[in-house]
């Protein structure tokens, strides 16, 4: 593949863009400076350089995010900054089929949630992970305002009906860790689900955050607002 097609997949710009990098000596791939937009190299396993900064080859891109607080998932925020400023311009421009660039991410966690969030630029990746036929466990670190007893515990194992749907929605698994932190585990993500379901059983949600998603958990060394790529062993962890 030629260098040129490499750094346009990877999201550096333009194709004339990134023939303008390669051209001005600012890509460095296998140790050496490469001026030639046309030379080939195998993309697969590559890492090159682009103004100093190293970037590994990916096709597709996932990647976790530890939102931190204050922040919104959506590209265009209303109120807080956007998650999309965390991440490097690339991530953010690699070129797409379809009218929105760059990684999404996998469903949305609210403002003042923190925790684990994935990207990607997979669309297929997206809808499994959020479809709730796959059911991809989803663990939360609830912190709530009031004491916990068991009967709010299992009331939200047998299920609670929530304003929008007569059906009632369960926690896949539920413990009070202490009285006042709740770990719940859902397979499915509607609007405020955990916020909802808490207050139905007559508590408040006081602090929120994901900490694993199927079987990857939450790396303790990624602190908020850092990001890093998935590799494959983390992916595999992922499949439903
Ligand atoms: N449930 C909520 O209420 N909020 C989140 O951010 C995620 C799950």
């Amino acid at each position: 593949m030629e260098l040129q097609a490499i750094l346009y997949s990877q999201g550096f710009g333009t194709r004339r863009v990134c023939a303008g990098l390669i051209q001005q000596g600012l890509v460095v791939v296998q140790g050496a400076v490469c001026t030639d937009a046309a030379q080939q190299f195998e993309p697969e396993g590559l890492v090159f350089s682009v103004q100093g900064v190293t970037w590994p080859y990916r096709e597709p891109a996932y990647v976790m995010l530890h939102k931190p607080a204050g922040t919104e998932c959506s590209q265009k925020p209303s109120t807080w900054p956007s998650i999309y400023t965390l991440l490097p311009a690339p991530l953010r421009q690699r070129p797409q089929k379809g009218p929105v660039q760059g990684v999404q991410a996998v469903g949305r966690l609210d403002q003042d949630t923190t925790g684990l969030l994935l990207l990607t630029d997979d669309g297929k990746f997206i809808h499994r992970m959020s479809s709730p036929r796959h059911h991809v466990p989803k663990v939360y670190e609830v912190t709530v305002k009031h004491p916990l007893d068991d009967s709010q515990v299992g009331r939200l194992l047998a299920g609670v009906v929530l304003d929008d749907d007569p059906r009632p929605v369960a926690a896949a698994a539920c413990e009070a860790v202490t009285p006042l932190h709740l770990r719940l585990t859902l397979t499915e993500g509607k609007y405020h689900q955990v916020k909802r379901m808490v207050a139905a059983v007559g508590n408040r949600v006081e602090g929120l955050h994901r900490s694993r998603i199927g079987g990857l958990a939450l790396p303790d060394d990624l602190l908020p607002g850092q990001w890093r790529w998935l590799d494959a062993a983390e992916l595999a962890l992922l499949k439903p």
